[in-house]
């Protein structure tokens, strides 16, 4: 699962505000003196290759991994990332074991072959040509192989192109040819040391969609079908202004391809171990691979991707895990990278009534059940003890599932879901003590569980004792140790809530010296009691006048809290969205919090020491002093509850927040996720209200589209979409550059927003912002909101 603060590693160093265009070092890339070409007559050794004429590609004999297999491959130079990235293979069926003398050869008959050391041809191209004196075999830049007659180079006799193997690089088709109702399929390596045909393949249907398959027959994905711009569900890959798709259909066939309109960057798609189709940009700037696509989301939605008796953890990191009562059938698949084995059990059933089931909760039940007429569970669970291949039932309101054979595409959810029994041999129920998600229904289990449970309770009452005899103001650096006692005293027992987010609630507190205090009880910790005292501390030590000051924590058994000063303006949307009108605050006092808040940001995102991406920007999580200063709050709260986290995210999906789209797009989260929720929070700043309104016909009004179309699109003056209350009473060049600012924040592609140093300068006007492009992607998320609250309600 993405974790914020590591992410940023990954940060995709681009500007798109042409007066601030950095211009990137441009090291001459490669002095390659390659060939680019092979003649008639010549061959390739083992050790030889060819260079495209840029240094992109690279034409060779290859080895994946620790395999004794040997292949005949382009790839990526190694300008794109440590490893090389292999694009394309030829023999990936029929691999060479002795490479020494193995060569690719060029026959003056047209025919292009790969000879293993016997001399036997065992991959062959199978082309002919009768104009051999003028043949060549070149590796163009843009990675195709092209055989073809130097003399009449648009005449292609052979290409590459049109045998893709798993990777689809811009400028390539993907066919689908409609005379012989046939598409060129990407089909996954087996493994990562394989690259011989694995499960997975993605293809062009004859219905104009692509499609994911496994194992050539089951389908477990559609991008739906093309709609003139891009497929229906699949909107980040329409053409916008990183990449340029286009569909074409003749009567021939029908085919689509993709370019990127900018000559630096590099991209691929290919179709993953995983199951899941990824796409990967690299940037001149970096020369690094960063995932930008990936279908589906998750590889628990993958067919099968844990195999047999597998089960795909859904709340945390996607992996996958044999049930209890089962072992990995293939450990060194899995060490590839290929789960798809599964898992065998452990002990064989005793094929009589003597077998026991385990109870699973929270599951996502496995495909094909077999639906049972009987009106119980107890009767559910003697029909499937009564078929010796039945291996799992389930009891709901819908009646009796049971499952035979093969148990697939199990996975563990968050909540929700159902109770699902799962049958072991006897030996199996007694011996399982570890795993918590797997219950054994047994007597002794359950008491077995309650004397934990008592012993637990216990820990957790001298717990408590111990904290109550030491002494409140434990240090530790500059932060205070709080006891649970001391928070719970000081906040009469939790009873004034002043705040929520993300990551939970927030109470009102005074100290025994009568300080006032917010106390937080964070919610969904994943760390341990020492990885959080180092976390906190190390948040501790970030210190800027817009950020708040952490003054101490709480970390006793399972609590977590961190506490904070007090601010007596609270938070920023108490003022926005709930003035009466008196209390409106003006014009100058937003611009200066909207610098103050960019700042702070700027702060964590450029000058902390590790990197910090904050992932909850908005009004709620903004604080403001008694001078209205304003204070991030909760910044570097991502990074201790995380899987707390990326669940609010998934809940958030598609919905119009403050959250960028990259959330729900599987891409890479740097700092300018953050940049988004700004500009997003910068609209309300401006406006006065939420960005979103419901109206009772329940369509949905965006003021950023609404305000974009009456500045940019009509003309209109900027202080037209000023909050009324304002009266107009408002710096215009200043609201200008706020609107100007908060539109370039909130673009769709990451690369296109500023940093937000740059937001920093803009908002002083230190630097000038070009006016923003038109946001239709904007109107198509209000678009989708009216559809997913017409099915929520
Ligand atoms: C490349 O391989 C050929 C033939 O196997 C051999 O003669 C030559 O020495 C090798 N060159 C290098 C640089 O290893
Ligand atoms: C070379 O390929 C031929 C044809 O596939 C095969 O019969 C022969 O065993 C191979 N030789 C070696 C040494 O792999
Ligand atoms: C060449 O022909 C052989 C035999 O018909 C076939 O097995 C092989 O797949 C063909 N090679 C290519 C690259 O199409
Ligand atoms: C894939 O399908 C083939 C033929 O339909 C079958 O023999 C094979 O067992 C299947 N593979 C898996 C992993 O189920
Ligand atoms: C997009 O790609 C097509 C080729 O498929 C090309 O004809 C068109 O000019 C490209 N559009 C832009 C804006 O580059
Ligand atoms: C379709 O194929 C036929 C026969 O090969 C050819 O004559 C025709 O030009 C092709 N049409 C297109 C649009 O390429
Ligand atoms: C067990 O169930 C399978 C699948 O429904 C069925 O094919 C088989 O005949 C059953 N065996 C017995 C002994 O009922
Ligand atoms: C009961 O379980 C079956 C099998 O998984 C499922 O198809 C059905 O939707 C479930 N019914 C309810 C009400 O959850």
């Amino acid at each position: 699962m993405s974790l914020c603060v590591e992410m940023r590693d990954k940060l995709l160093f681009f500007f798109v505000l042409s007066p601030l265009l950095l211009i990137f070092s441009s090291k001459a890339l490669h002095c390659n003196a390659a060939a680019d070409t092979i003649s008639a007559g010549q061959s390739l050794t083992a050790n030889q290759t060819i260079v495209s004429k840029g240094g992109d590609f690279e034409l060779g004999f290859f080895t994946p991994g620790k395999s004794l297999k040997h292949y005949l491959g382009i790839w990526y130079t190694k300008t794109y990332g440590q490893s090389r990235t292999v694009i394309w293979v030829a023999n990936r069926d029929e691999p060479i074991i002795d490479l020494s003398s193995s060569e690719l050869k060029l026959l003056e008959n047209g025919n292009l072959v790969i000879l293993n050391e016997s001399k036997a041809s065992i991959w062959s191209t199978n082309s002919t040509s009768t104009a051999s004196n003028s043949l060549e075999l070149i590796l163009g830049d843009d990675g195709n192989l092209v055989l073809r007659n130097r003399l009449n180079p648009s005449v292609v006799i052979w290409q590459s192109f049109d045998h893709l193997t798993d990777t689809w690089i811009p400028g390539a088709k993907l066919k689908y040819d409609k005379r012989s109702k046939r598409a060129v399929k990407l089909i996954s390596w087996k493994n990562s040391e394989d690259p011989s045909p694995g499960l997975f393949s993605l293809e062009l249907t004859s219905d104009s969609e692509f499609v994911i398959i496994w194992n050539r027959s089951r389908q477990y994905w559609t991008s739906g079908v093309w709609d003139g711009q891009g497929f229906s569900l699949v909107p980040e890959m329409k053409s916008r202004s990183t990449f340029n798709y286009s569909f074409t259909s003749n009567e021939n066939e029908s085919y689509i391809t993709y370019y990127l309109y900018d000559k630096n960057m590099r991209a691929r798609l290919k179709v993953d171990l995983s199951g899941q189709v990824k796409q990967f940009l690299s940037l001149e700037a970096t020369k690094e691979w960063n995932l930008v696509l990936s279908k589906p989301l998750s590889p628990c939605n993958v067919y099968t991707y844990c195999g047999p008796f597998g089960c795909c953890n859904n709340v945390e990191d996607s992996s996958c895990q044999c049930l209890q009562g089962f072992k990995e059938k293939s450990p060194q698949d899995l060490n590839l990278g290929d789960p798809s084995g599964g898992c065998v059990r452990k002990t064989p059933l005793l094929c009589r009534k003597k077998d026991k089931f385990l109870l699973m909760s929270s599951m996502k039940a496995p495909v094909n059940p077999v639906p049972s007429a009987v009106d119980s569970s107890a009767n559910c669970q003697s029909a499937c003890l009564n078929n010796c291949s039945c291996n799992a039932y389930l009891y709901n309101s819908t009646g009796c599932s049971l499952w035979y054979g093969d148990l697939l595409n199990i996975q563990q959810l968050d909540n929700g879901g159902d109770e699902l029994y799962i049958r072991v041999a006897p030996s199996e129920v007694s011996s399982s003590k570890k795993e918590s998600i797997y219950r054994p229904v047994t007597l002794g289990a359950i008491a077995g569980t309650l004397v934990l449970l008592g012993l637990v309770l216990v820990a957790i009452w001298l717990w408590g004792k111990r904290g109550s005899v030491e002494t409140p103001n434990a240090v530790e650096g500059s932060l205070v140790a709080f006891t649970y006692r001391d928070l719970k005293n000081a906040s009469k027992n939790f009873s004034e809530i002043v705040g929520s987010g993300a990551f939970g609630s927030v109470f009102k507190g005074i100290l025994p010296d009568s300080t006032l205090i917010a106390v937080k009880k964070l919610e969904g910790i994943s760390q341990g009691e020492k990885q959080f005292r180092s976390e906190v501390s190390t948040i501790g030590l970030i210190q800027h006048a817009n950020l708040v000051r952490l003054r101490g924590f709480c970390c006793e058994g399972n609590k977590r809290m961190i506490v904070y000063d007090f601010m007596p303006n609270r938070s920023l949307n108490t003022h926005l969205f709930h003035q009466k009108d008196s209390n409106v605050l003006s014009w100058n006092i937003r611009y200066q919090i909207a610098i103050g808040i960019a700042r702070g940001i700027a702060y964590l995102h450029d000058e902390c020491r590790d990197y910090i991406i904050h992932c909850d920007i908005k009004p709620e999580n903004i604080l403001l002093d008694a001078d209205f200063t304003p204070k991030v709050a909760d910044f570097g709260l991502a990074k201790l509850v995380c899987r707390e986290f990326s669940r609010v995210v998934t809940t958030m999906r598609g919905t119009i927040g403050y959250m960028a789209p990259e959330w729900s797009s599987g891409v890479a989260i740097t700092t300018k996720a953050d940049v988004y929720s700004f500009g997003m929070m910068l609209f309300e700043i401006i406006s006065g209200r939420r960005n979103l309104k419901q109206s009772k016909d329940g369509k949905a009004w965006f003021f950023p589209t609404w305000a974009a179309n009456k500045v940019i699109s009509e003309g209109q003056p900027v202080l037209s979409i000023l909050d009324s209350k304002l009266e107009g009473n408002a710096d215009v060049e200043e609201l200008t550059r706020a609107f100007r600012v908060a539109c370039w924040c909130i673009q769709e592609e990451a690369v296109q927003r500023p940093s937000m140093g740059q937001v920093v300068q803009i908002l002083k006007g230190l630097l000038e912002a070009n006016p923003p492009p038109i946001q239709s992607y904007l109107q198509s998320l209000v678009e989708n909101e009216k559809t997913e609250n017409f099915f929520s309600e």
